[in-house]
Formats: C-alpha cells, structure tokens, sequence
C-alpha cells in the first residue's frame, strides 16, 4: 500500500470530537515498513495527540528508528502542516533531506522535507560540552 492510500485509510479512525479536524499519517522506515497514525483527540484537550506522534510511536513500538518517508493528510483548504512538536518529533528519527507529503482530502500535495520543516533544528550537537 502507498503512503498516500495508507494515510487516507488511517485517518478515518481518528477520534476528533472536539476539533472535528481528522488527520491521517504514514512513514515509512529505512527497512521500506510503513507505519500509521491519526489523531487522538481527549476532553482534556492538552491530552490529545497527533497523528504523526501515533505513527512514530508505531513505528518505534516495532523496534524501528528511522524515518525515510512522511505523508500527513487531511480534510483541510491547504495542505496539512505538522504542528511544532510533531516537527521536533520528526527530526529526531529522520534526516533534513526525508521527503514529507502534506495533503488534503481533495487531492492537493505539497512536498517538502523534514530540514525544511524545521530549520535550525535544536539536536544533540548543542548539548556538546554539557
Ligand atoms: N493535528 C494532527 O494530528 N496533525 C497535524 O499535523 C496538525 C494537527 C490534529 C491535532 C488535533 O487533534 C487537530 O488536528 C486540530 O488541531
């Protein structure tokens, strides 16, 4: 299954009760497994996670630790962006130069990558020295 048919699927199954806004995720890792996730939304909205941390946590759950592919789709004017944590979260298993899709439900992609996404990255280089 693609990437794009992956996160299509997924994200029917997001809970959102609250924003009413489903998204879909699929990774793939460097061994080419692909790994979902959607967003789970809670009363206490704080709690709610995103649907790219599920598919990370999937993919690390499988014993996996890196990211070569990210696809993030859902039912919005202009593609979906990860937020800021799912940003950090992204690069911590996936290179500057991994490819992420953003997608909405009525087909329109925009390609960009993880570096991109997340300039300046905060990384273990500027704990050097602690
Ligand atoms: N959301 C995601 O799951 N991923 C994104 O890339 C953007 C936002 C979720 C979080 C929340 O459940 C809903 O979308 C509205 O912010």
């Amino acid at each position: 299954m693609s990437l794009k048919d992956a996160a299509i699927a997924v994200r029917q199954n997001a809970y959102a009760p609250y924003s009413n806004f489903k998204v879909g995720a699929a990774i793939r890792s460097d061994t080419g497994q692909v790994y979902v996730g959607c967003n789970v939304e809670n009363v206490a909205y704080p709690e709610g996670t995103c649907a790219e941390a599920g598919a990370i946590a999937a993919m690390i759950a499988a014993g996996e630790r890196v990211l070569s592919a990210v696809y993030v789709i859902a039912d919005s004017p202009t593609p979906v962006t990860p937020c800021g944590g799912c940003r950090q979260k992204l690069a911590e298993f996936g290179a500057g130069d991994v490819p992420v899709t953003m997608a909405t439900t009525g087909g329109v992609e925009q390609k960009t990558t993880i570096g991109q996404l997340l300039p300046g990255a905060f990384a273990t280089d500027h704990m050097a020295g602690s």
